[in-house]
């Protein structure tokens, strides 16, 4: 029998609701928030209101695309956390309810699980490969840079994390210091295309092991624009294009970097990224360049997957259906991984 879940996502500011069929996306819609813009990063107060604008639009055109009636959904799950608190619990209390009315399991989902469990969606459509189990997978956003040895859908171990900034802040820290608009990710990636990546080089950490930290590059890159600008005030207009391809160079070295080490000491060669900065064109890039030369199999994921959607969420929901894994009504989001006192988060 086919199973069909609802799915949320309402962390950070997209609003996201997905259909599953099983481990086949139905559709996933995503809505997000122009409101911020403004304000050079997420008001946390602005998004929650936002979410409560969003989500019933959003689950009603889910239901649409995908063809199918509320009454033929078999659970619900949605992102209990981490991320902020005001815009989780929009999707929880919404999740909450529709389970309720519509006497469905509800089921609780980890946001970064998700983010790294998004390789294993299958589309309508095409048959397209999957990693095989222990997989390997770094997972960078704004919000947090890890390697997670993935050992079942369910069962993962994180290896190595930052000690201060996530990749994602390196990125956007180092727009803001150049005075682009946020988020800056997207905006250096455009840039460094037209750029030269040798033309400045920054100080790498030498952190040992997995660990990862992007605090002291910011430092360094603010101090060298601030050093160059004394003499010329116009260094950043006229070096945009290199400055950007020379800090996103020095970021994605850091990430491969770690990546070889830990492909080095797990033996693991099924190898992906996840999260916003997995869009990054270098990284995407790198990443298979070193898989061909290593004989990794390399998973870049699919655009739509890369921002927040509820479409992982689902596939998370459906390997937890799978093992009766379900939460009950007094379920609240955590907005700090570990916060839901869950063992595989990071
Ligand atoms: O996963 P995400 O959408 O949200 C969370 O932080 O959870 O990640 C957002 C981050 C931002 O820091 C943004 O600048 C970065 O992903 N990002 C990129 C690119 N697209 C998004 N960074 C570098 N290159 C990109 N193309
Ligand atoms: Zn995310």
């Amino acid at each position: 029998m086919k199973t069909y879940i609802l799915s949320i996502e309402s962390s950070c500011d997209d609003t996201s609701a997905a259909i599953l069929q099983d481990n086949k996306i139905l559709a996933n819609i995503i809505a997000n928030q122009d409101v911020h813009k403004r304000y050079g990063g997420v008001v946390p107060e602005l998004a929650s209101r936002a979410h409560q604008q969003n989500i019933i639009p959003v689950v009603d055109a889910a239901l649409k695309t995908a063809g199918i009636d509320k009454k033929q959904l078999n659970a619900v799950a949605f992102t209990r956390g981490p991320g902020l608190l005001g815009s989780l619990l929009v999707g929880t209390s919404f999740a909450k309810a529709f389970a309720l009315g519509l006497h469905i399991p509800l089921i609780e989902v980890d946001h970064l699980q998700a983010h790294i469990l998004a390789h294993f969606i299958r589309d309508r459509k095409e048959n397209k490969a999957v990693p095989s189990l222990p997989f390997l997978c770094l997972t960078v956003s704004g919000g947090h840079t890890q390697i997670t040895l993935v050992k079942d859908y369910l069962d993962m171990e994180i290896i190595g994390k930052t000690i201060d900034d996530a990749a994602g802040e390196a990125f956007d820290k180092a727009a803001k210091i150049m005075g682009l608009p946020y988020p800056g990710g997207p905006v250096i990636d455009k840039l460094a295309k037209e750029g030269n990546p040798a033309k400045f080089t920054f100080p790498k950490p030498k952190i040992k092991g997995l660990g990862f930290s992007f605090s002291g590059l910011k430092t360094s890159f603010l101090y060298f624009l601030r050093d160059n600008l004394k003499t010329n005030p116009d260094f950043i207009e006229q070096n945009k294009a290199d400055l950007a391809a020379s800090i996103q160079k020095t970021i994605v070295d850091i990430l491969i970097e770690k990546m070889i080490t830990a492909v080095e000491q797990t033996g693991v060669k099924d190898v992906g990224i996840a999260g916003g900065v997995s869009a990054n064109s270098e990284v995407r890039k790198r990443l298979t360049e070193e898989g061909e030369k290593r004989g990794w199999k390399v998973f870049i994921p699919d655009f739509q997957f890369t921002t927040d959607n509820a479409a992982m969420i689902g596939i998370v929901g459906y390997f937890k259906y799978l093992k009766g894994d379900f939460a009950d009504q007094s379920v609240v989001p955590y907005a700090r991984s570990g916060g839901g006192k869950r063992k595989n988060t990071g």
